[in-house]
């Protein structure tokens, strides 16, 4: 499956990670109010952790397996955050969205901005038939971004494994099928 290298929304260029993005990837996920709620991110984040993300999104691109991206901002330099999708985590022809953005980047609408774009380009380009993001019910502003970007919660988990913080915690399941996002796309 050939992934995109990159996508354009409103505000950002989506694209893929490189080397010269791991400093500000260090230090912007390693915040706690953005790690709290990344149950695959290790807390506190090393150079060593960001190096081997690097080699692993490089690795699985390749298998089809993983669409990473960081979002960069018209006219800026760094890196704000990323949004992927994970082939491996769903069922046949599934996925599973995850994102986060720079807490000096958050509401602004560029989270829901990313993640609209991810779900198109995950329907359109990559073909998917369903996308499930797995939530805390805490974290409204991530709920309330899948719910803008056309999500609907089909069932909460009361110990979903990936519990904040690797605990089993409660998880709300978000889900948007392609056949969802066509009634409300003009995909012509
Ligand atoms: C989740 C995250 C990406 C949202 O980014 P954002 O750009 O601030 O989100 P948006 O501005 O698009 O906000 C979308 C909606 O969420 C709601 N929202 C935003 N921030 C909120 C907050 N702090 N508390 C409650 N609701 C909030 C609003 O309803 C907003 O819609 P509105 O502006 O039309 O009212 C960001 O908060 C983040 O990176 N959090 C840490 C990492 C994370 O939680 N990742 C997701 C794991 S599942």
């Amino acid at each position: 499956m050939q992934l995109p290298m990159s996508l354009r929304t409103g505000r950002l260029t989506l694209r893929q990670l490189t080397a010269a993005d791991l400093p500000v990837l260090v230090r912007e996920i390693g915040r706690w109010e953005v790690a709290q709620w990344l149950i695959h991110v290790p807390h506190p984040y090393s150079m060593a952790d960001a190096e081997g993300w690097l080699a692993i999104t490089c690795a699985r691109r390749g298998t089809g397996t993983l669409l990473h991206l960081v979002a960069v901002p018209d006219g800026g330099a760094e890196m704000i955050g990323a949004i992927g999708l994970d082939m491996a985590a769903g069922g046949e022809g599934e996925a599973e969205l995850g994102y986060w953005l720079s807490p000096a980047s958050w509401g602004q609408g560029l989270g829901t901005e990313m993640a609209q774009a991810m779900v198109a380009c995950g329907f359109r380009d990559v073909g998917l038939s369903a996308i499930e993001a797995a939530v805390d019910p805490m974290n409204h502003a991530s709920n309330n971004v899948l719910k803008k970007a056309g999500f609907r919660i089909v069932r909460v988990d009361p110990l979903h494994p990936r519990g904040l913080r690797g605990g089993p915690a409660p998880a709300n399941i978000h889900r948007i099928t392609r056949t969802a996002f066509e009634a409300n796309h003009d995909h012509a």
